[in-house]
């Protein structure tokens, strides 16, 4: 038996605060007998979720510090979500030590389950800006769209909140680049092409841990249209202008 004091009954602890009783009781490997690897398939996929709410939280202050016209608190928040962003796309390295062959013996308890259905994601994706066809297609894919990503889709994009911070102080975009010293609006607009980077560098690392896994994409386990859709969502921007921008100094229009 161990010496350490037990808590008064209602004392806040390390283990009530961080309700570890109910978080460690929902990883649910359905293998029987359990597969050695599915737990690790179930916890990367769990931590995503949980790295997207706080990144979904940080959405939502970014657009609040945006639109109180705070770049300075906006800046911070960037700085928060691009590591963030660094986090989720990391931890994908653990699943690439899953063998095709283990995944295979377990594949068929996931049922139609797939990353595809993962609301917190397209409440991200919305949040940031996508709002093309084939973007309102896949939203859709299963039904109605959630609240969580409508709420996202009634929001202005990342891009127009950041446009519209610099019309407030009189600033257009190529003036950030052409001032004779960086601003706060031009460090602003390179943390958000940071995102960008970060967000493509997450779906580039994802194609390659399913290619790894399961082999040329053919299909996955939530349908035809996500497994097409994964390969082309690489060209997506959050930020076309912020992109265009940089090509005028080279006298390409943009
Ligand atoms: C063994 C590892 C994995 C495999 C084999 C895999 C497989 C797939 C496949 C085939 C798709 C295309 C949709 C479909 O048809 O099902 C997909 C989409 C997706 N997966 Fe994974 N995945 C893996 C790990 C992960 C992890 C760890 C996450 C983190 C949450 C994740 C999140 C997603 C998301 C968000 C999508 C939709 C992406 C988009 O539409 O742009 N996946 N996955």
């Amino acid at each position: 038996m161990s010496d350490a004091p037990r808590p008064a009954d209602g004392e806040v602890t390390y283990g009530s605060y961080l309700a570890l009783d109910q978080l460690l009781a929902l990883q649910r490997p359905r293998s029987k007998p359990e597969h050695a690897d599915e737990l690790l398939f179930i916890v990367v996929h769990q931590a995503s979720e949980l790295w997207f709410k706080e990144i979904l939280h940080e959405l939502d202050g970014l657009i609040d510090a945006f639109e109180r016209h705070e770049a300075e608190f906006a800046l911070f928040r960037m700085g928060r979500i691009n590591a963030l962003m660094r986090i989720v796309s990391a931890q994908l390295s653990a699943l690439e030590t899953l063998p095709p062959q283990h995944f295979a013996e377990f594949r068929r308890h996931l049922g139609t389950s797939s990353g595809s259905q993962s609301v917190q994601f397209r409440a991200i994706e919305a949040a940031s800006g996508l709002r093309e066809p084939q973007f309102m297609e896949v939203v859709s894919e299963h039904g109605e769209i959630p609240p969580l990503v409508q709420r996202a889709l009634s929001r202005p994009t990342l891009q127009e909140l950041f446009l519209s911070l610099l019309a407030s102080q009189q600033v257009d975009l190529e003036s950030l680049f052409t001032g004779p010293r960086p601003t706060i609006l031009f460090f602003l607009a390179e943390a958000l092409l940071e995102y960008e980077q970060q967000f493509g560098l997450w779906r580039f690392h994802h194609v390659q841990l399913v290619e790894r896994v399961l082999g040329p994409l053919t299909g996955g386990t939530g349908g035809t249209l996500g497994a097409k859709y994964l390969a082309r969502t690489i060209d997506q921007k959050f930020f076309p202008a912020l992109w265009a921008v940089r090509a005028k100094f080279y006298g390409k229009p943009g």
